[in-house]
Formats: C-alpha cells, sequence, structure tokens
C-alpha cells in the first residue's frame, strides 16, 4: 500500500534556494511512491508580520512555485490551507485538551516569541500543524529536524485522542528529505538559508535573474586558506558551495573536489553560479508557462477535494466526541 504523506510550506517571502534543496526537490520525488497531499499554510504565515496585499499574491504564488518544481497536480493534492476550513475546526477540536506546558516549551515559540512577543498565534502554531498533519490521517511527514518537536506533540496529540475516544488517527512517522538537506547562507555558511536574512546576498532565489544569480555566487563568502575541501567544520563556506554544486550538477562531491581541489576559489564560485543557473532554467520556465487563472482553478478544485476528506475526518472526530 502507497503510504500518505503531508507536508506544508509558509508562503512568506520568495522561494529560495533553501526551500528547493531542502523541501520542494523531495517533495516532488516522493509523488512516485507515496500518495502526496501539500499544502500552502497561509494560516500559519499569518503568525508573523504581513500584508494583506502581499499574502493574497505570495498564497498563489506559493503554489505555483511548488507546480513549477515538479509537483504534479494530476498526481497529488495541493491547495491553500486557507481554504479548507476544517484545518482550524479540527484544531479546536484536538486543542481543548492541549495543556500550556509542552507548547509554551516548543523552541520555535521561545525563538519567536522572544523577538516578536507571546502571542496566541505563536503559541497555537503546533496545534494547527498537529490538525494539518491529522485531517488527512496520513502515516508520514516530511520535514526538516526543525520540526521534529511539532511532530512529536502531534504524535502525543493523536495518540491521547485515540486512548480518549477510540482509534482514529494514524500516528504520523517523520520522513527525513533525502536530498541535499543543508544550505547555508553565502554570507554566513554557518547560518542556515533563510527569508528573513537582512542581507540580500546572503540567499539566491529560485525565480531570480541570472545575472542577480551569478552575483551574489561570485560574493559568496569563503574560508580562509585556498585548499577546495569538503569539510564543514573547517570549511563551511566552501562546504556549502560544493553541496550546491552537487544538486545542480548532478555529479557527486568527491568527483567535484577531484576537478576543482587545486583550482582557485573563485573559479569554483563561478562555476556554482552557472551551474545554478542553469539548474533552475527550467523551472523558471515551468513557472512562466502556468497562467495564473489555470493555477486558481487547480487550487480551488483540490481545495473542493481536500475539504471533502476533511470533512470526513471532522465526522468522525465529532461522532467519537459526542458532538454528532
Ligand atoms: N511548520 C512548518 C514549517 O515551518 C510548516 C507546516 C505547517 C507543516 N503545517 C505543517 C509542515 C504540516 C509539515 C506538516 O516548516
Amino acid at each position: 500500500m502507497r503510504q500518505r504523506v503531508f507536508s506544508g510550506m509558509q508562503p512568506t517571502g520568495i522561494v529560495h534556494l533553501g526551500n528547493l534543496m531542502g523541501a520542494l526537490t523531495n517533495w516532488a520525488a516522493m509523488q512516485d511512491d507515496h500518495d502526496c497531499i501539500y499544502c500552502v499554510v497561509d494560516l500559519h504565515a499569518i503568525t508573523a508580520p504581513f500584508e494583506p496585499e502581499e499574502m493574497r499574491a505570495a498564497r498563489t504564488d506559493l503554489a505555483k512555485a511548488i507546480m513549477a518544481v515538479g509537483v504534479d497536480p494530476d498526481r497529488s493534492l495541493l491547495y491553500r490551507q486557507a481554504d479548507v476550513p476544517e484545518h482550524v475546526e479540527l484544531m479546536w477540536l484536538l486543542g481543548v485538551d492541549a495543556t500550556m506546558g509542552p507548547l509554551g516549551r516548543m523552541t520555535q515559540y521561545k525563538e519567536k516569541s522572544d523577538k516578536a512577543g507571546e502571542r496566541f498565534g505563536l503559541f497555537a502554531y503546533p496545534l494547527l500543524q498537529a490538525a494539518d498533519i491529522l485531517i488527512h490521517r496520513v502515516h508520514a511527514v516530511p520535514v526538516g529536524d526543525d520540526q521534529t518537536q511539532h511532530l512529536e506533540l502531534t504524535r502525543d496529540i493523536a495518540e491521547r485522542f485515540n486512548n480518549r475516544y477510540g482509534e482514529t488517527f494514524p500516528i504520523p512517522d517523520r520522513i527525513t528529505p533525502p536530498v541535499g538537506a543543508r544550505v547555508s547562507s553565502l554570507q554566513d555558511p554557518t547560518a542556515k538559508m533563510s527569508k528573513s536574512d537582512p542581507n540580500p546576498h546572503a540567499m539566491v532565489g529560485v525565480f531570480e535573474d541570472p545575472d542577480a544569480i551569478m552575483k551574489k555566487f561570485k560574493r559568496a563568502v569563503t574560508d580562509s586558506g585556498s585548499e577546495v575541501r569538503y569539510d564543514w567544520d573547517e570549511k563551511p563556506g566552501i562546504s556549502n558551495l560544493l553541496e550546491i554544486f552537487s544538486f545542480f550538477d548532478g555529479r557527486s562531491i568527491d568527483d567535484l573536489v577531484a576537478e576543482y581541489g587545486d583550482q582557485m576559489y573563485g573559479h569554483l564560485k563561478v562555476a556554482v553560479g552557472e551551474a545554478v543557473v542553469e539548474g533552475l532554467r527550467p523551472i523558471r520556465e515551468r513557472y512562466e508557462a502556468l497562467a495564473d487563472d489555470e493555477v486558481e482553478e487547480i487550487l480551488s478544485s483540490h481545495a473542493a477535494r481536500a475539504r471533502e476528506m476533511a470533512q470526513s475526518t471532522i465526522e468522525d472526530v465529532k461522532q467519537a466526541m459526542g458532538l454528532a
């Protein structure tokens, strides 16, 4: 039996190499042997400061980018979270019993509330995520390390519900993305590439123009010394470049080190930039070929299907709780 999986991405900022290498490529690859449900989690994204008009564009644009990377709407379900209000309904039904302690101890909550203040949306964020996952009764969730805690919480919630009200949810496992999981900032290779980085040279957008991409790679911060070697402790800048190079070029890191080992850093940077520009070209072409009304049509029909599936879970949950 094919496993059913769910994953979500927030429509904040632009889609960058970290998203592509750490998540989206894997989303596309998983379609071969899983039943995939992918979601633009706009209701999570509004827990950070946002502008309505930017959100309106971003929630559809991210879906378009996800399709351009290879998520195929004929094989997978792809929708925007706010189009399926059952996520929020399930969050309440599961959340009433959640205790404050564990939610307050979530790393992401602590970090974000340190910066933005203790707000309910940040606090309840993992409950909504649990509802996302449980509403489709999936077996597995492909997410990065930073989501381990949220997935643990989801499993606890599902177990507690099953114990109290009877077997309702499968307990979902985490799937670690197999491909290029690690992408660092081009300006500080010890930090993750991030949309919120104030330095524009730190991050490379998937749809950025080729000249700008080349410039960013030429300016990438490298390490002291001059030897091209794969070693995250001693040479994080070069290792990051090699990781990105291998992802786009297809050759192994060992092969690349054999070829570029005694060349100057500058040569490596140009070669990586060129491989990235070349590798992004078909994604950009697919993105440009997708018409907005076509995307909108796909997303609304997928949301309708997702709602049907979600409603059947809500029905079972309400039955179990004596609410139906
Ligand atoms: N919190 C996830 C992140 O920041 C996004 C997300 C929301 C998600 N709901 C989800 C991921 C459900 C997996 C499953 O990456």
